[in-house]
């Protein structure tokens, strides 16, 4: 059997068309949805996604600004900032370009974005939203994969999940949406004693943990789902997942490639989260 593969490229271009037909609804009206991305510093890596979050935006009828600093910016300059766009109303949603200097934590300058503006869903009080059910910005690489297991008629409700990875923006928010879908889910990590033990029983795996051949056609249950979110680059410097991908599309009924899977659709989903902030801000 050969998996089927998903698609993310074709998906996240459907999801950009309704969000400029949506944008452009709203820019009838006055209200041109606008994002502000704020890039500290001059982390190569950073600066290619920041310059992709600000074309998308383009791409899709919205305004975007984007702020860059030195990386000897204060911490009280930057939260001074964030407040600034906090209070301007032709301001959206608001994005911080992550890792920030080791002068400056994080978690403070995150908090610090308003709940209403806060489009990468790493608010604390997003997460809590998602943790109870209640309506929040999702963030986003999860949130594309959801869309992921919809676009093929997937229905998570009482299958297993095993995600494997448990970071704050992708392995524990991909968990929760799969919970609250009704999936039985699974979290593993670095500590997980036999991880080919959890990964054998799920019918849906999610790898997000940044590393080459985490997931192995051995570890894959014949038909699982498996959604890869990894980003690496193997010996030839080639852009590769987490997942041996030739090997597990061997087992698996259904594989996400990389590059075109789960990377155009975390994309595709910063928009609709500035789409869904800007809408609710014209209401
Ligand atoms: N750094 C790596 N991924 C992300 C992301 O999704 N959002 C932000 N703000 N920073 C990141």
């Amino acid at each position: 059997m050969t998996a089927r593969l998903i698609d993310g490229n074709a998906l996240a271009q459907q999801i950009r068309s309704d969000v400029a037909a949506r944008a452009a609804a709203l820019t009838r009206i006055g209200r041109t949805p606008g994002l502000a991305v704020i890039l500290v510093g001059d982390n190569p890596a950073s600066q290619v996604y920041v310059q992709h979050k600000v074309k998308d935006c383009e791409g899709a009828g919205m305004r975007s600004v984007l702020e860059k600093y030195d990386a000897t910016i204060s911490q009280a300059e930057l939260l001074a900032r964030i407040q600034a766009l906090n209070e301007d109303p032709t301001i959206h949603g608001i994005l911080v370009q992550l890792p920030l200097p080791a002068h400056i934590d994080p978690q403070r300058v995150i908090e610090t974005i308003s709940p209403a503006k806060d489009v990468d869903g790493f608010h604390v009080q997003s997460a809590g939203a998602l943790m109870v059910g209640q309506p929040g910005f999702k963030p986003c690489t999860p949130y594309g994969c959801m869309k992921m297991l919809e676009s093929i008629g997937y229905d998570p409700k009482g299958k297993h999940a095993v995600v494997i990875g448990r970071s704050n923006i992708v392995g524990k928010p991909m968990a929760m949406m799969l919970l609250q879908a009704s999936a039985t889910v699974t979290i593993c990590h670095s500590a997980t004693a036999d991880l080919g033990h959890h990964t054998r029983q799920a019918d849906i795996v999610v790898a997000a943990v940044g590393k080459r051949n985490v997931l192995t056609a051995d570890m894959v249950k014949p038909g699982a789902v498996v959604i890869d979110v990894g980003m690496n680059r193997n010996e030839a410097g080639k852009l590769c997942g987490d997942v041996d991908f030739e090997g597990v599309r061997q087992v698996a009924g259904w594989i996400t490639p990389v590059p075109g899977g789960v990377g155009p659709m975390t994309r595709a989903m910063l928009l609709v989260n500035t789409i869904e902030a800007a809408e609710r801000a014209a209401a």
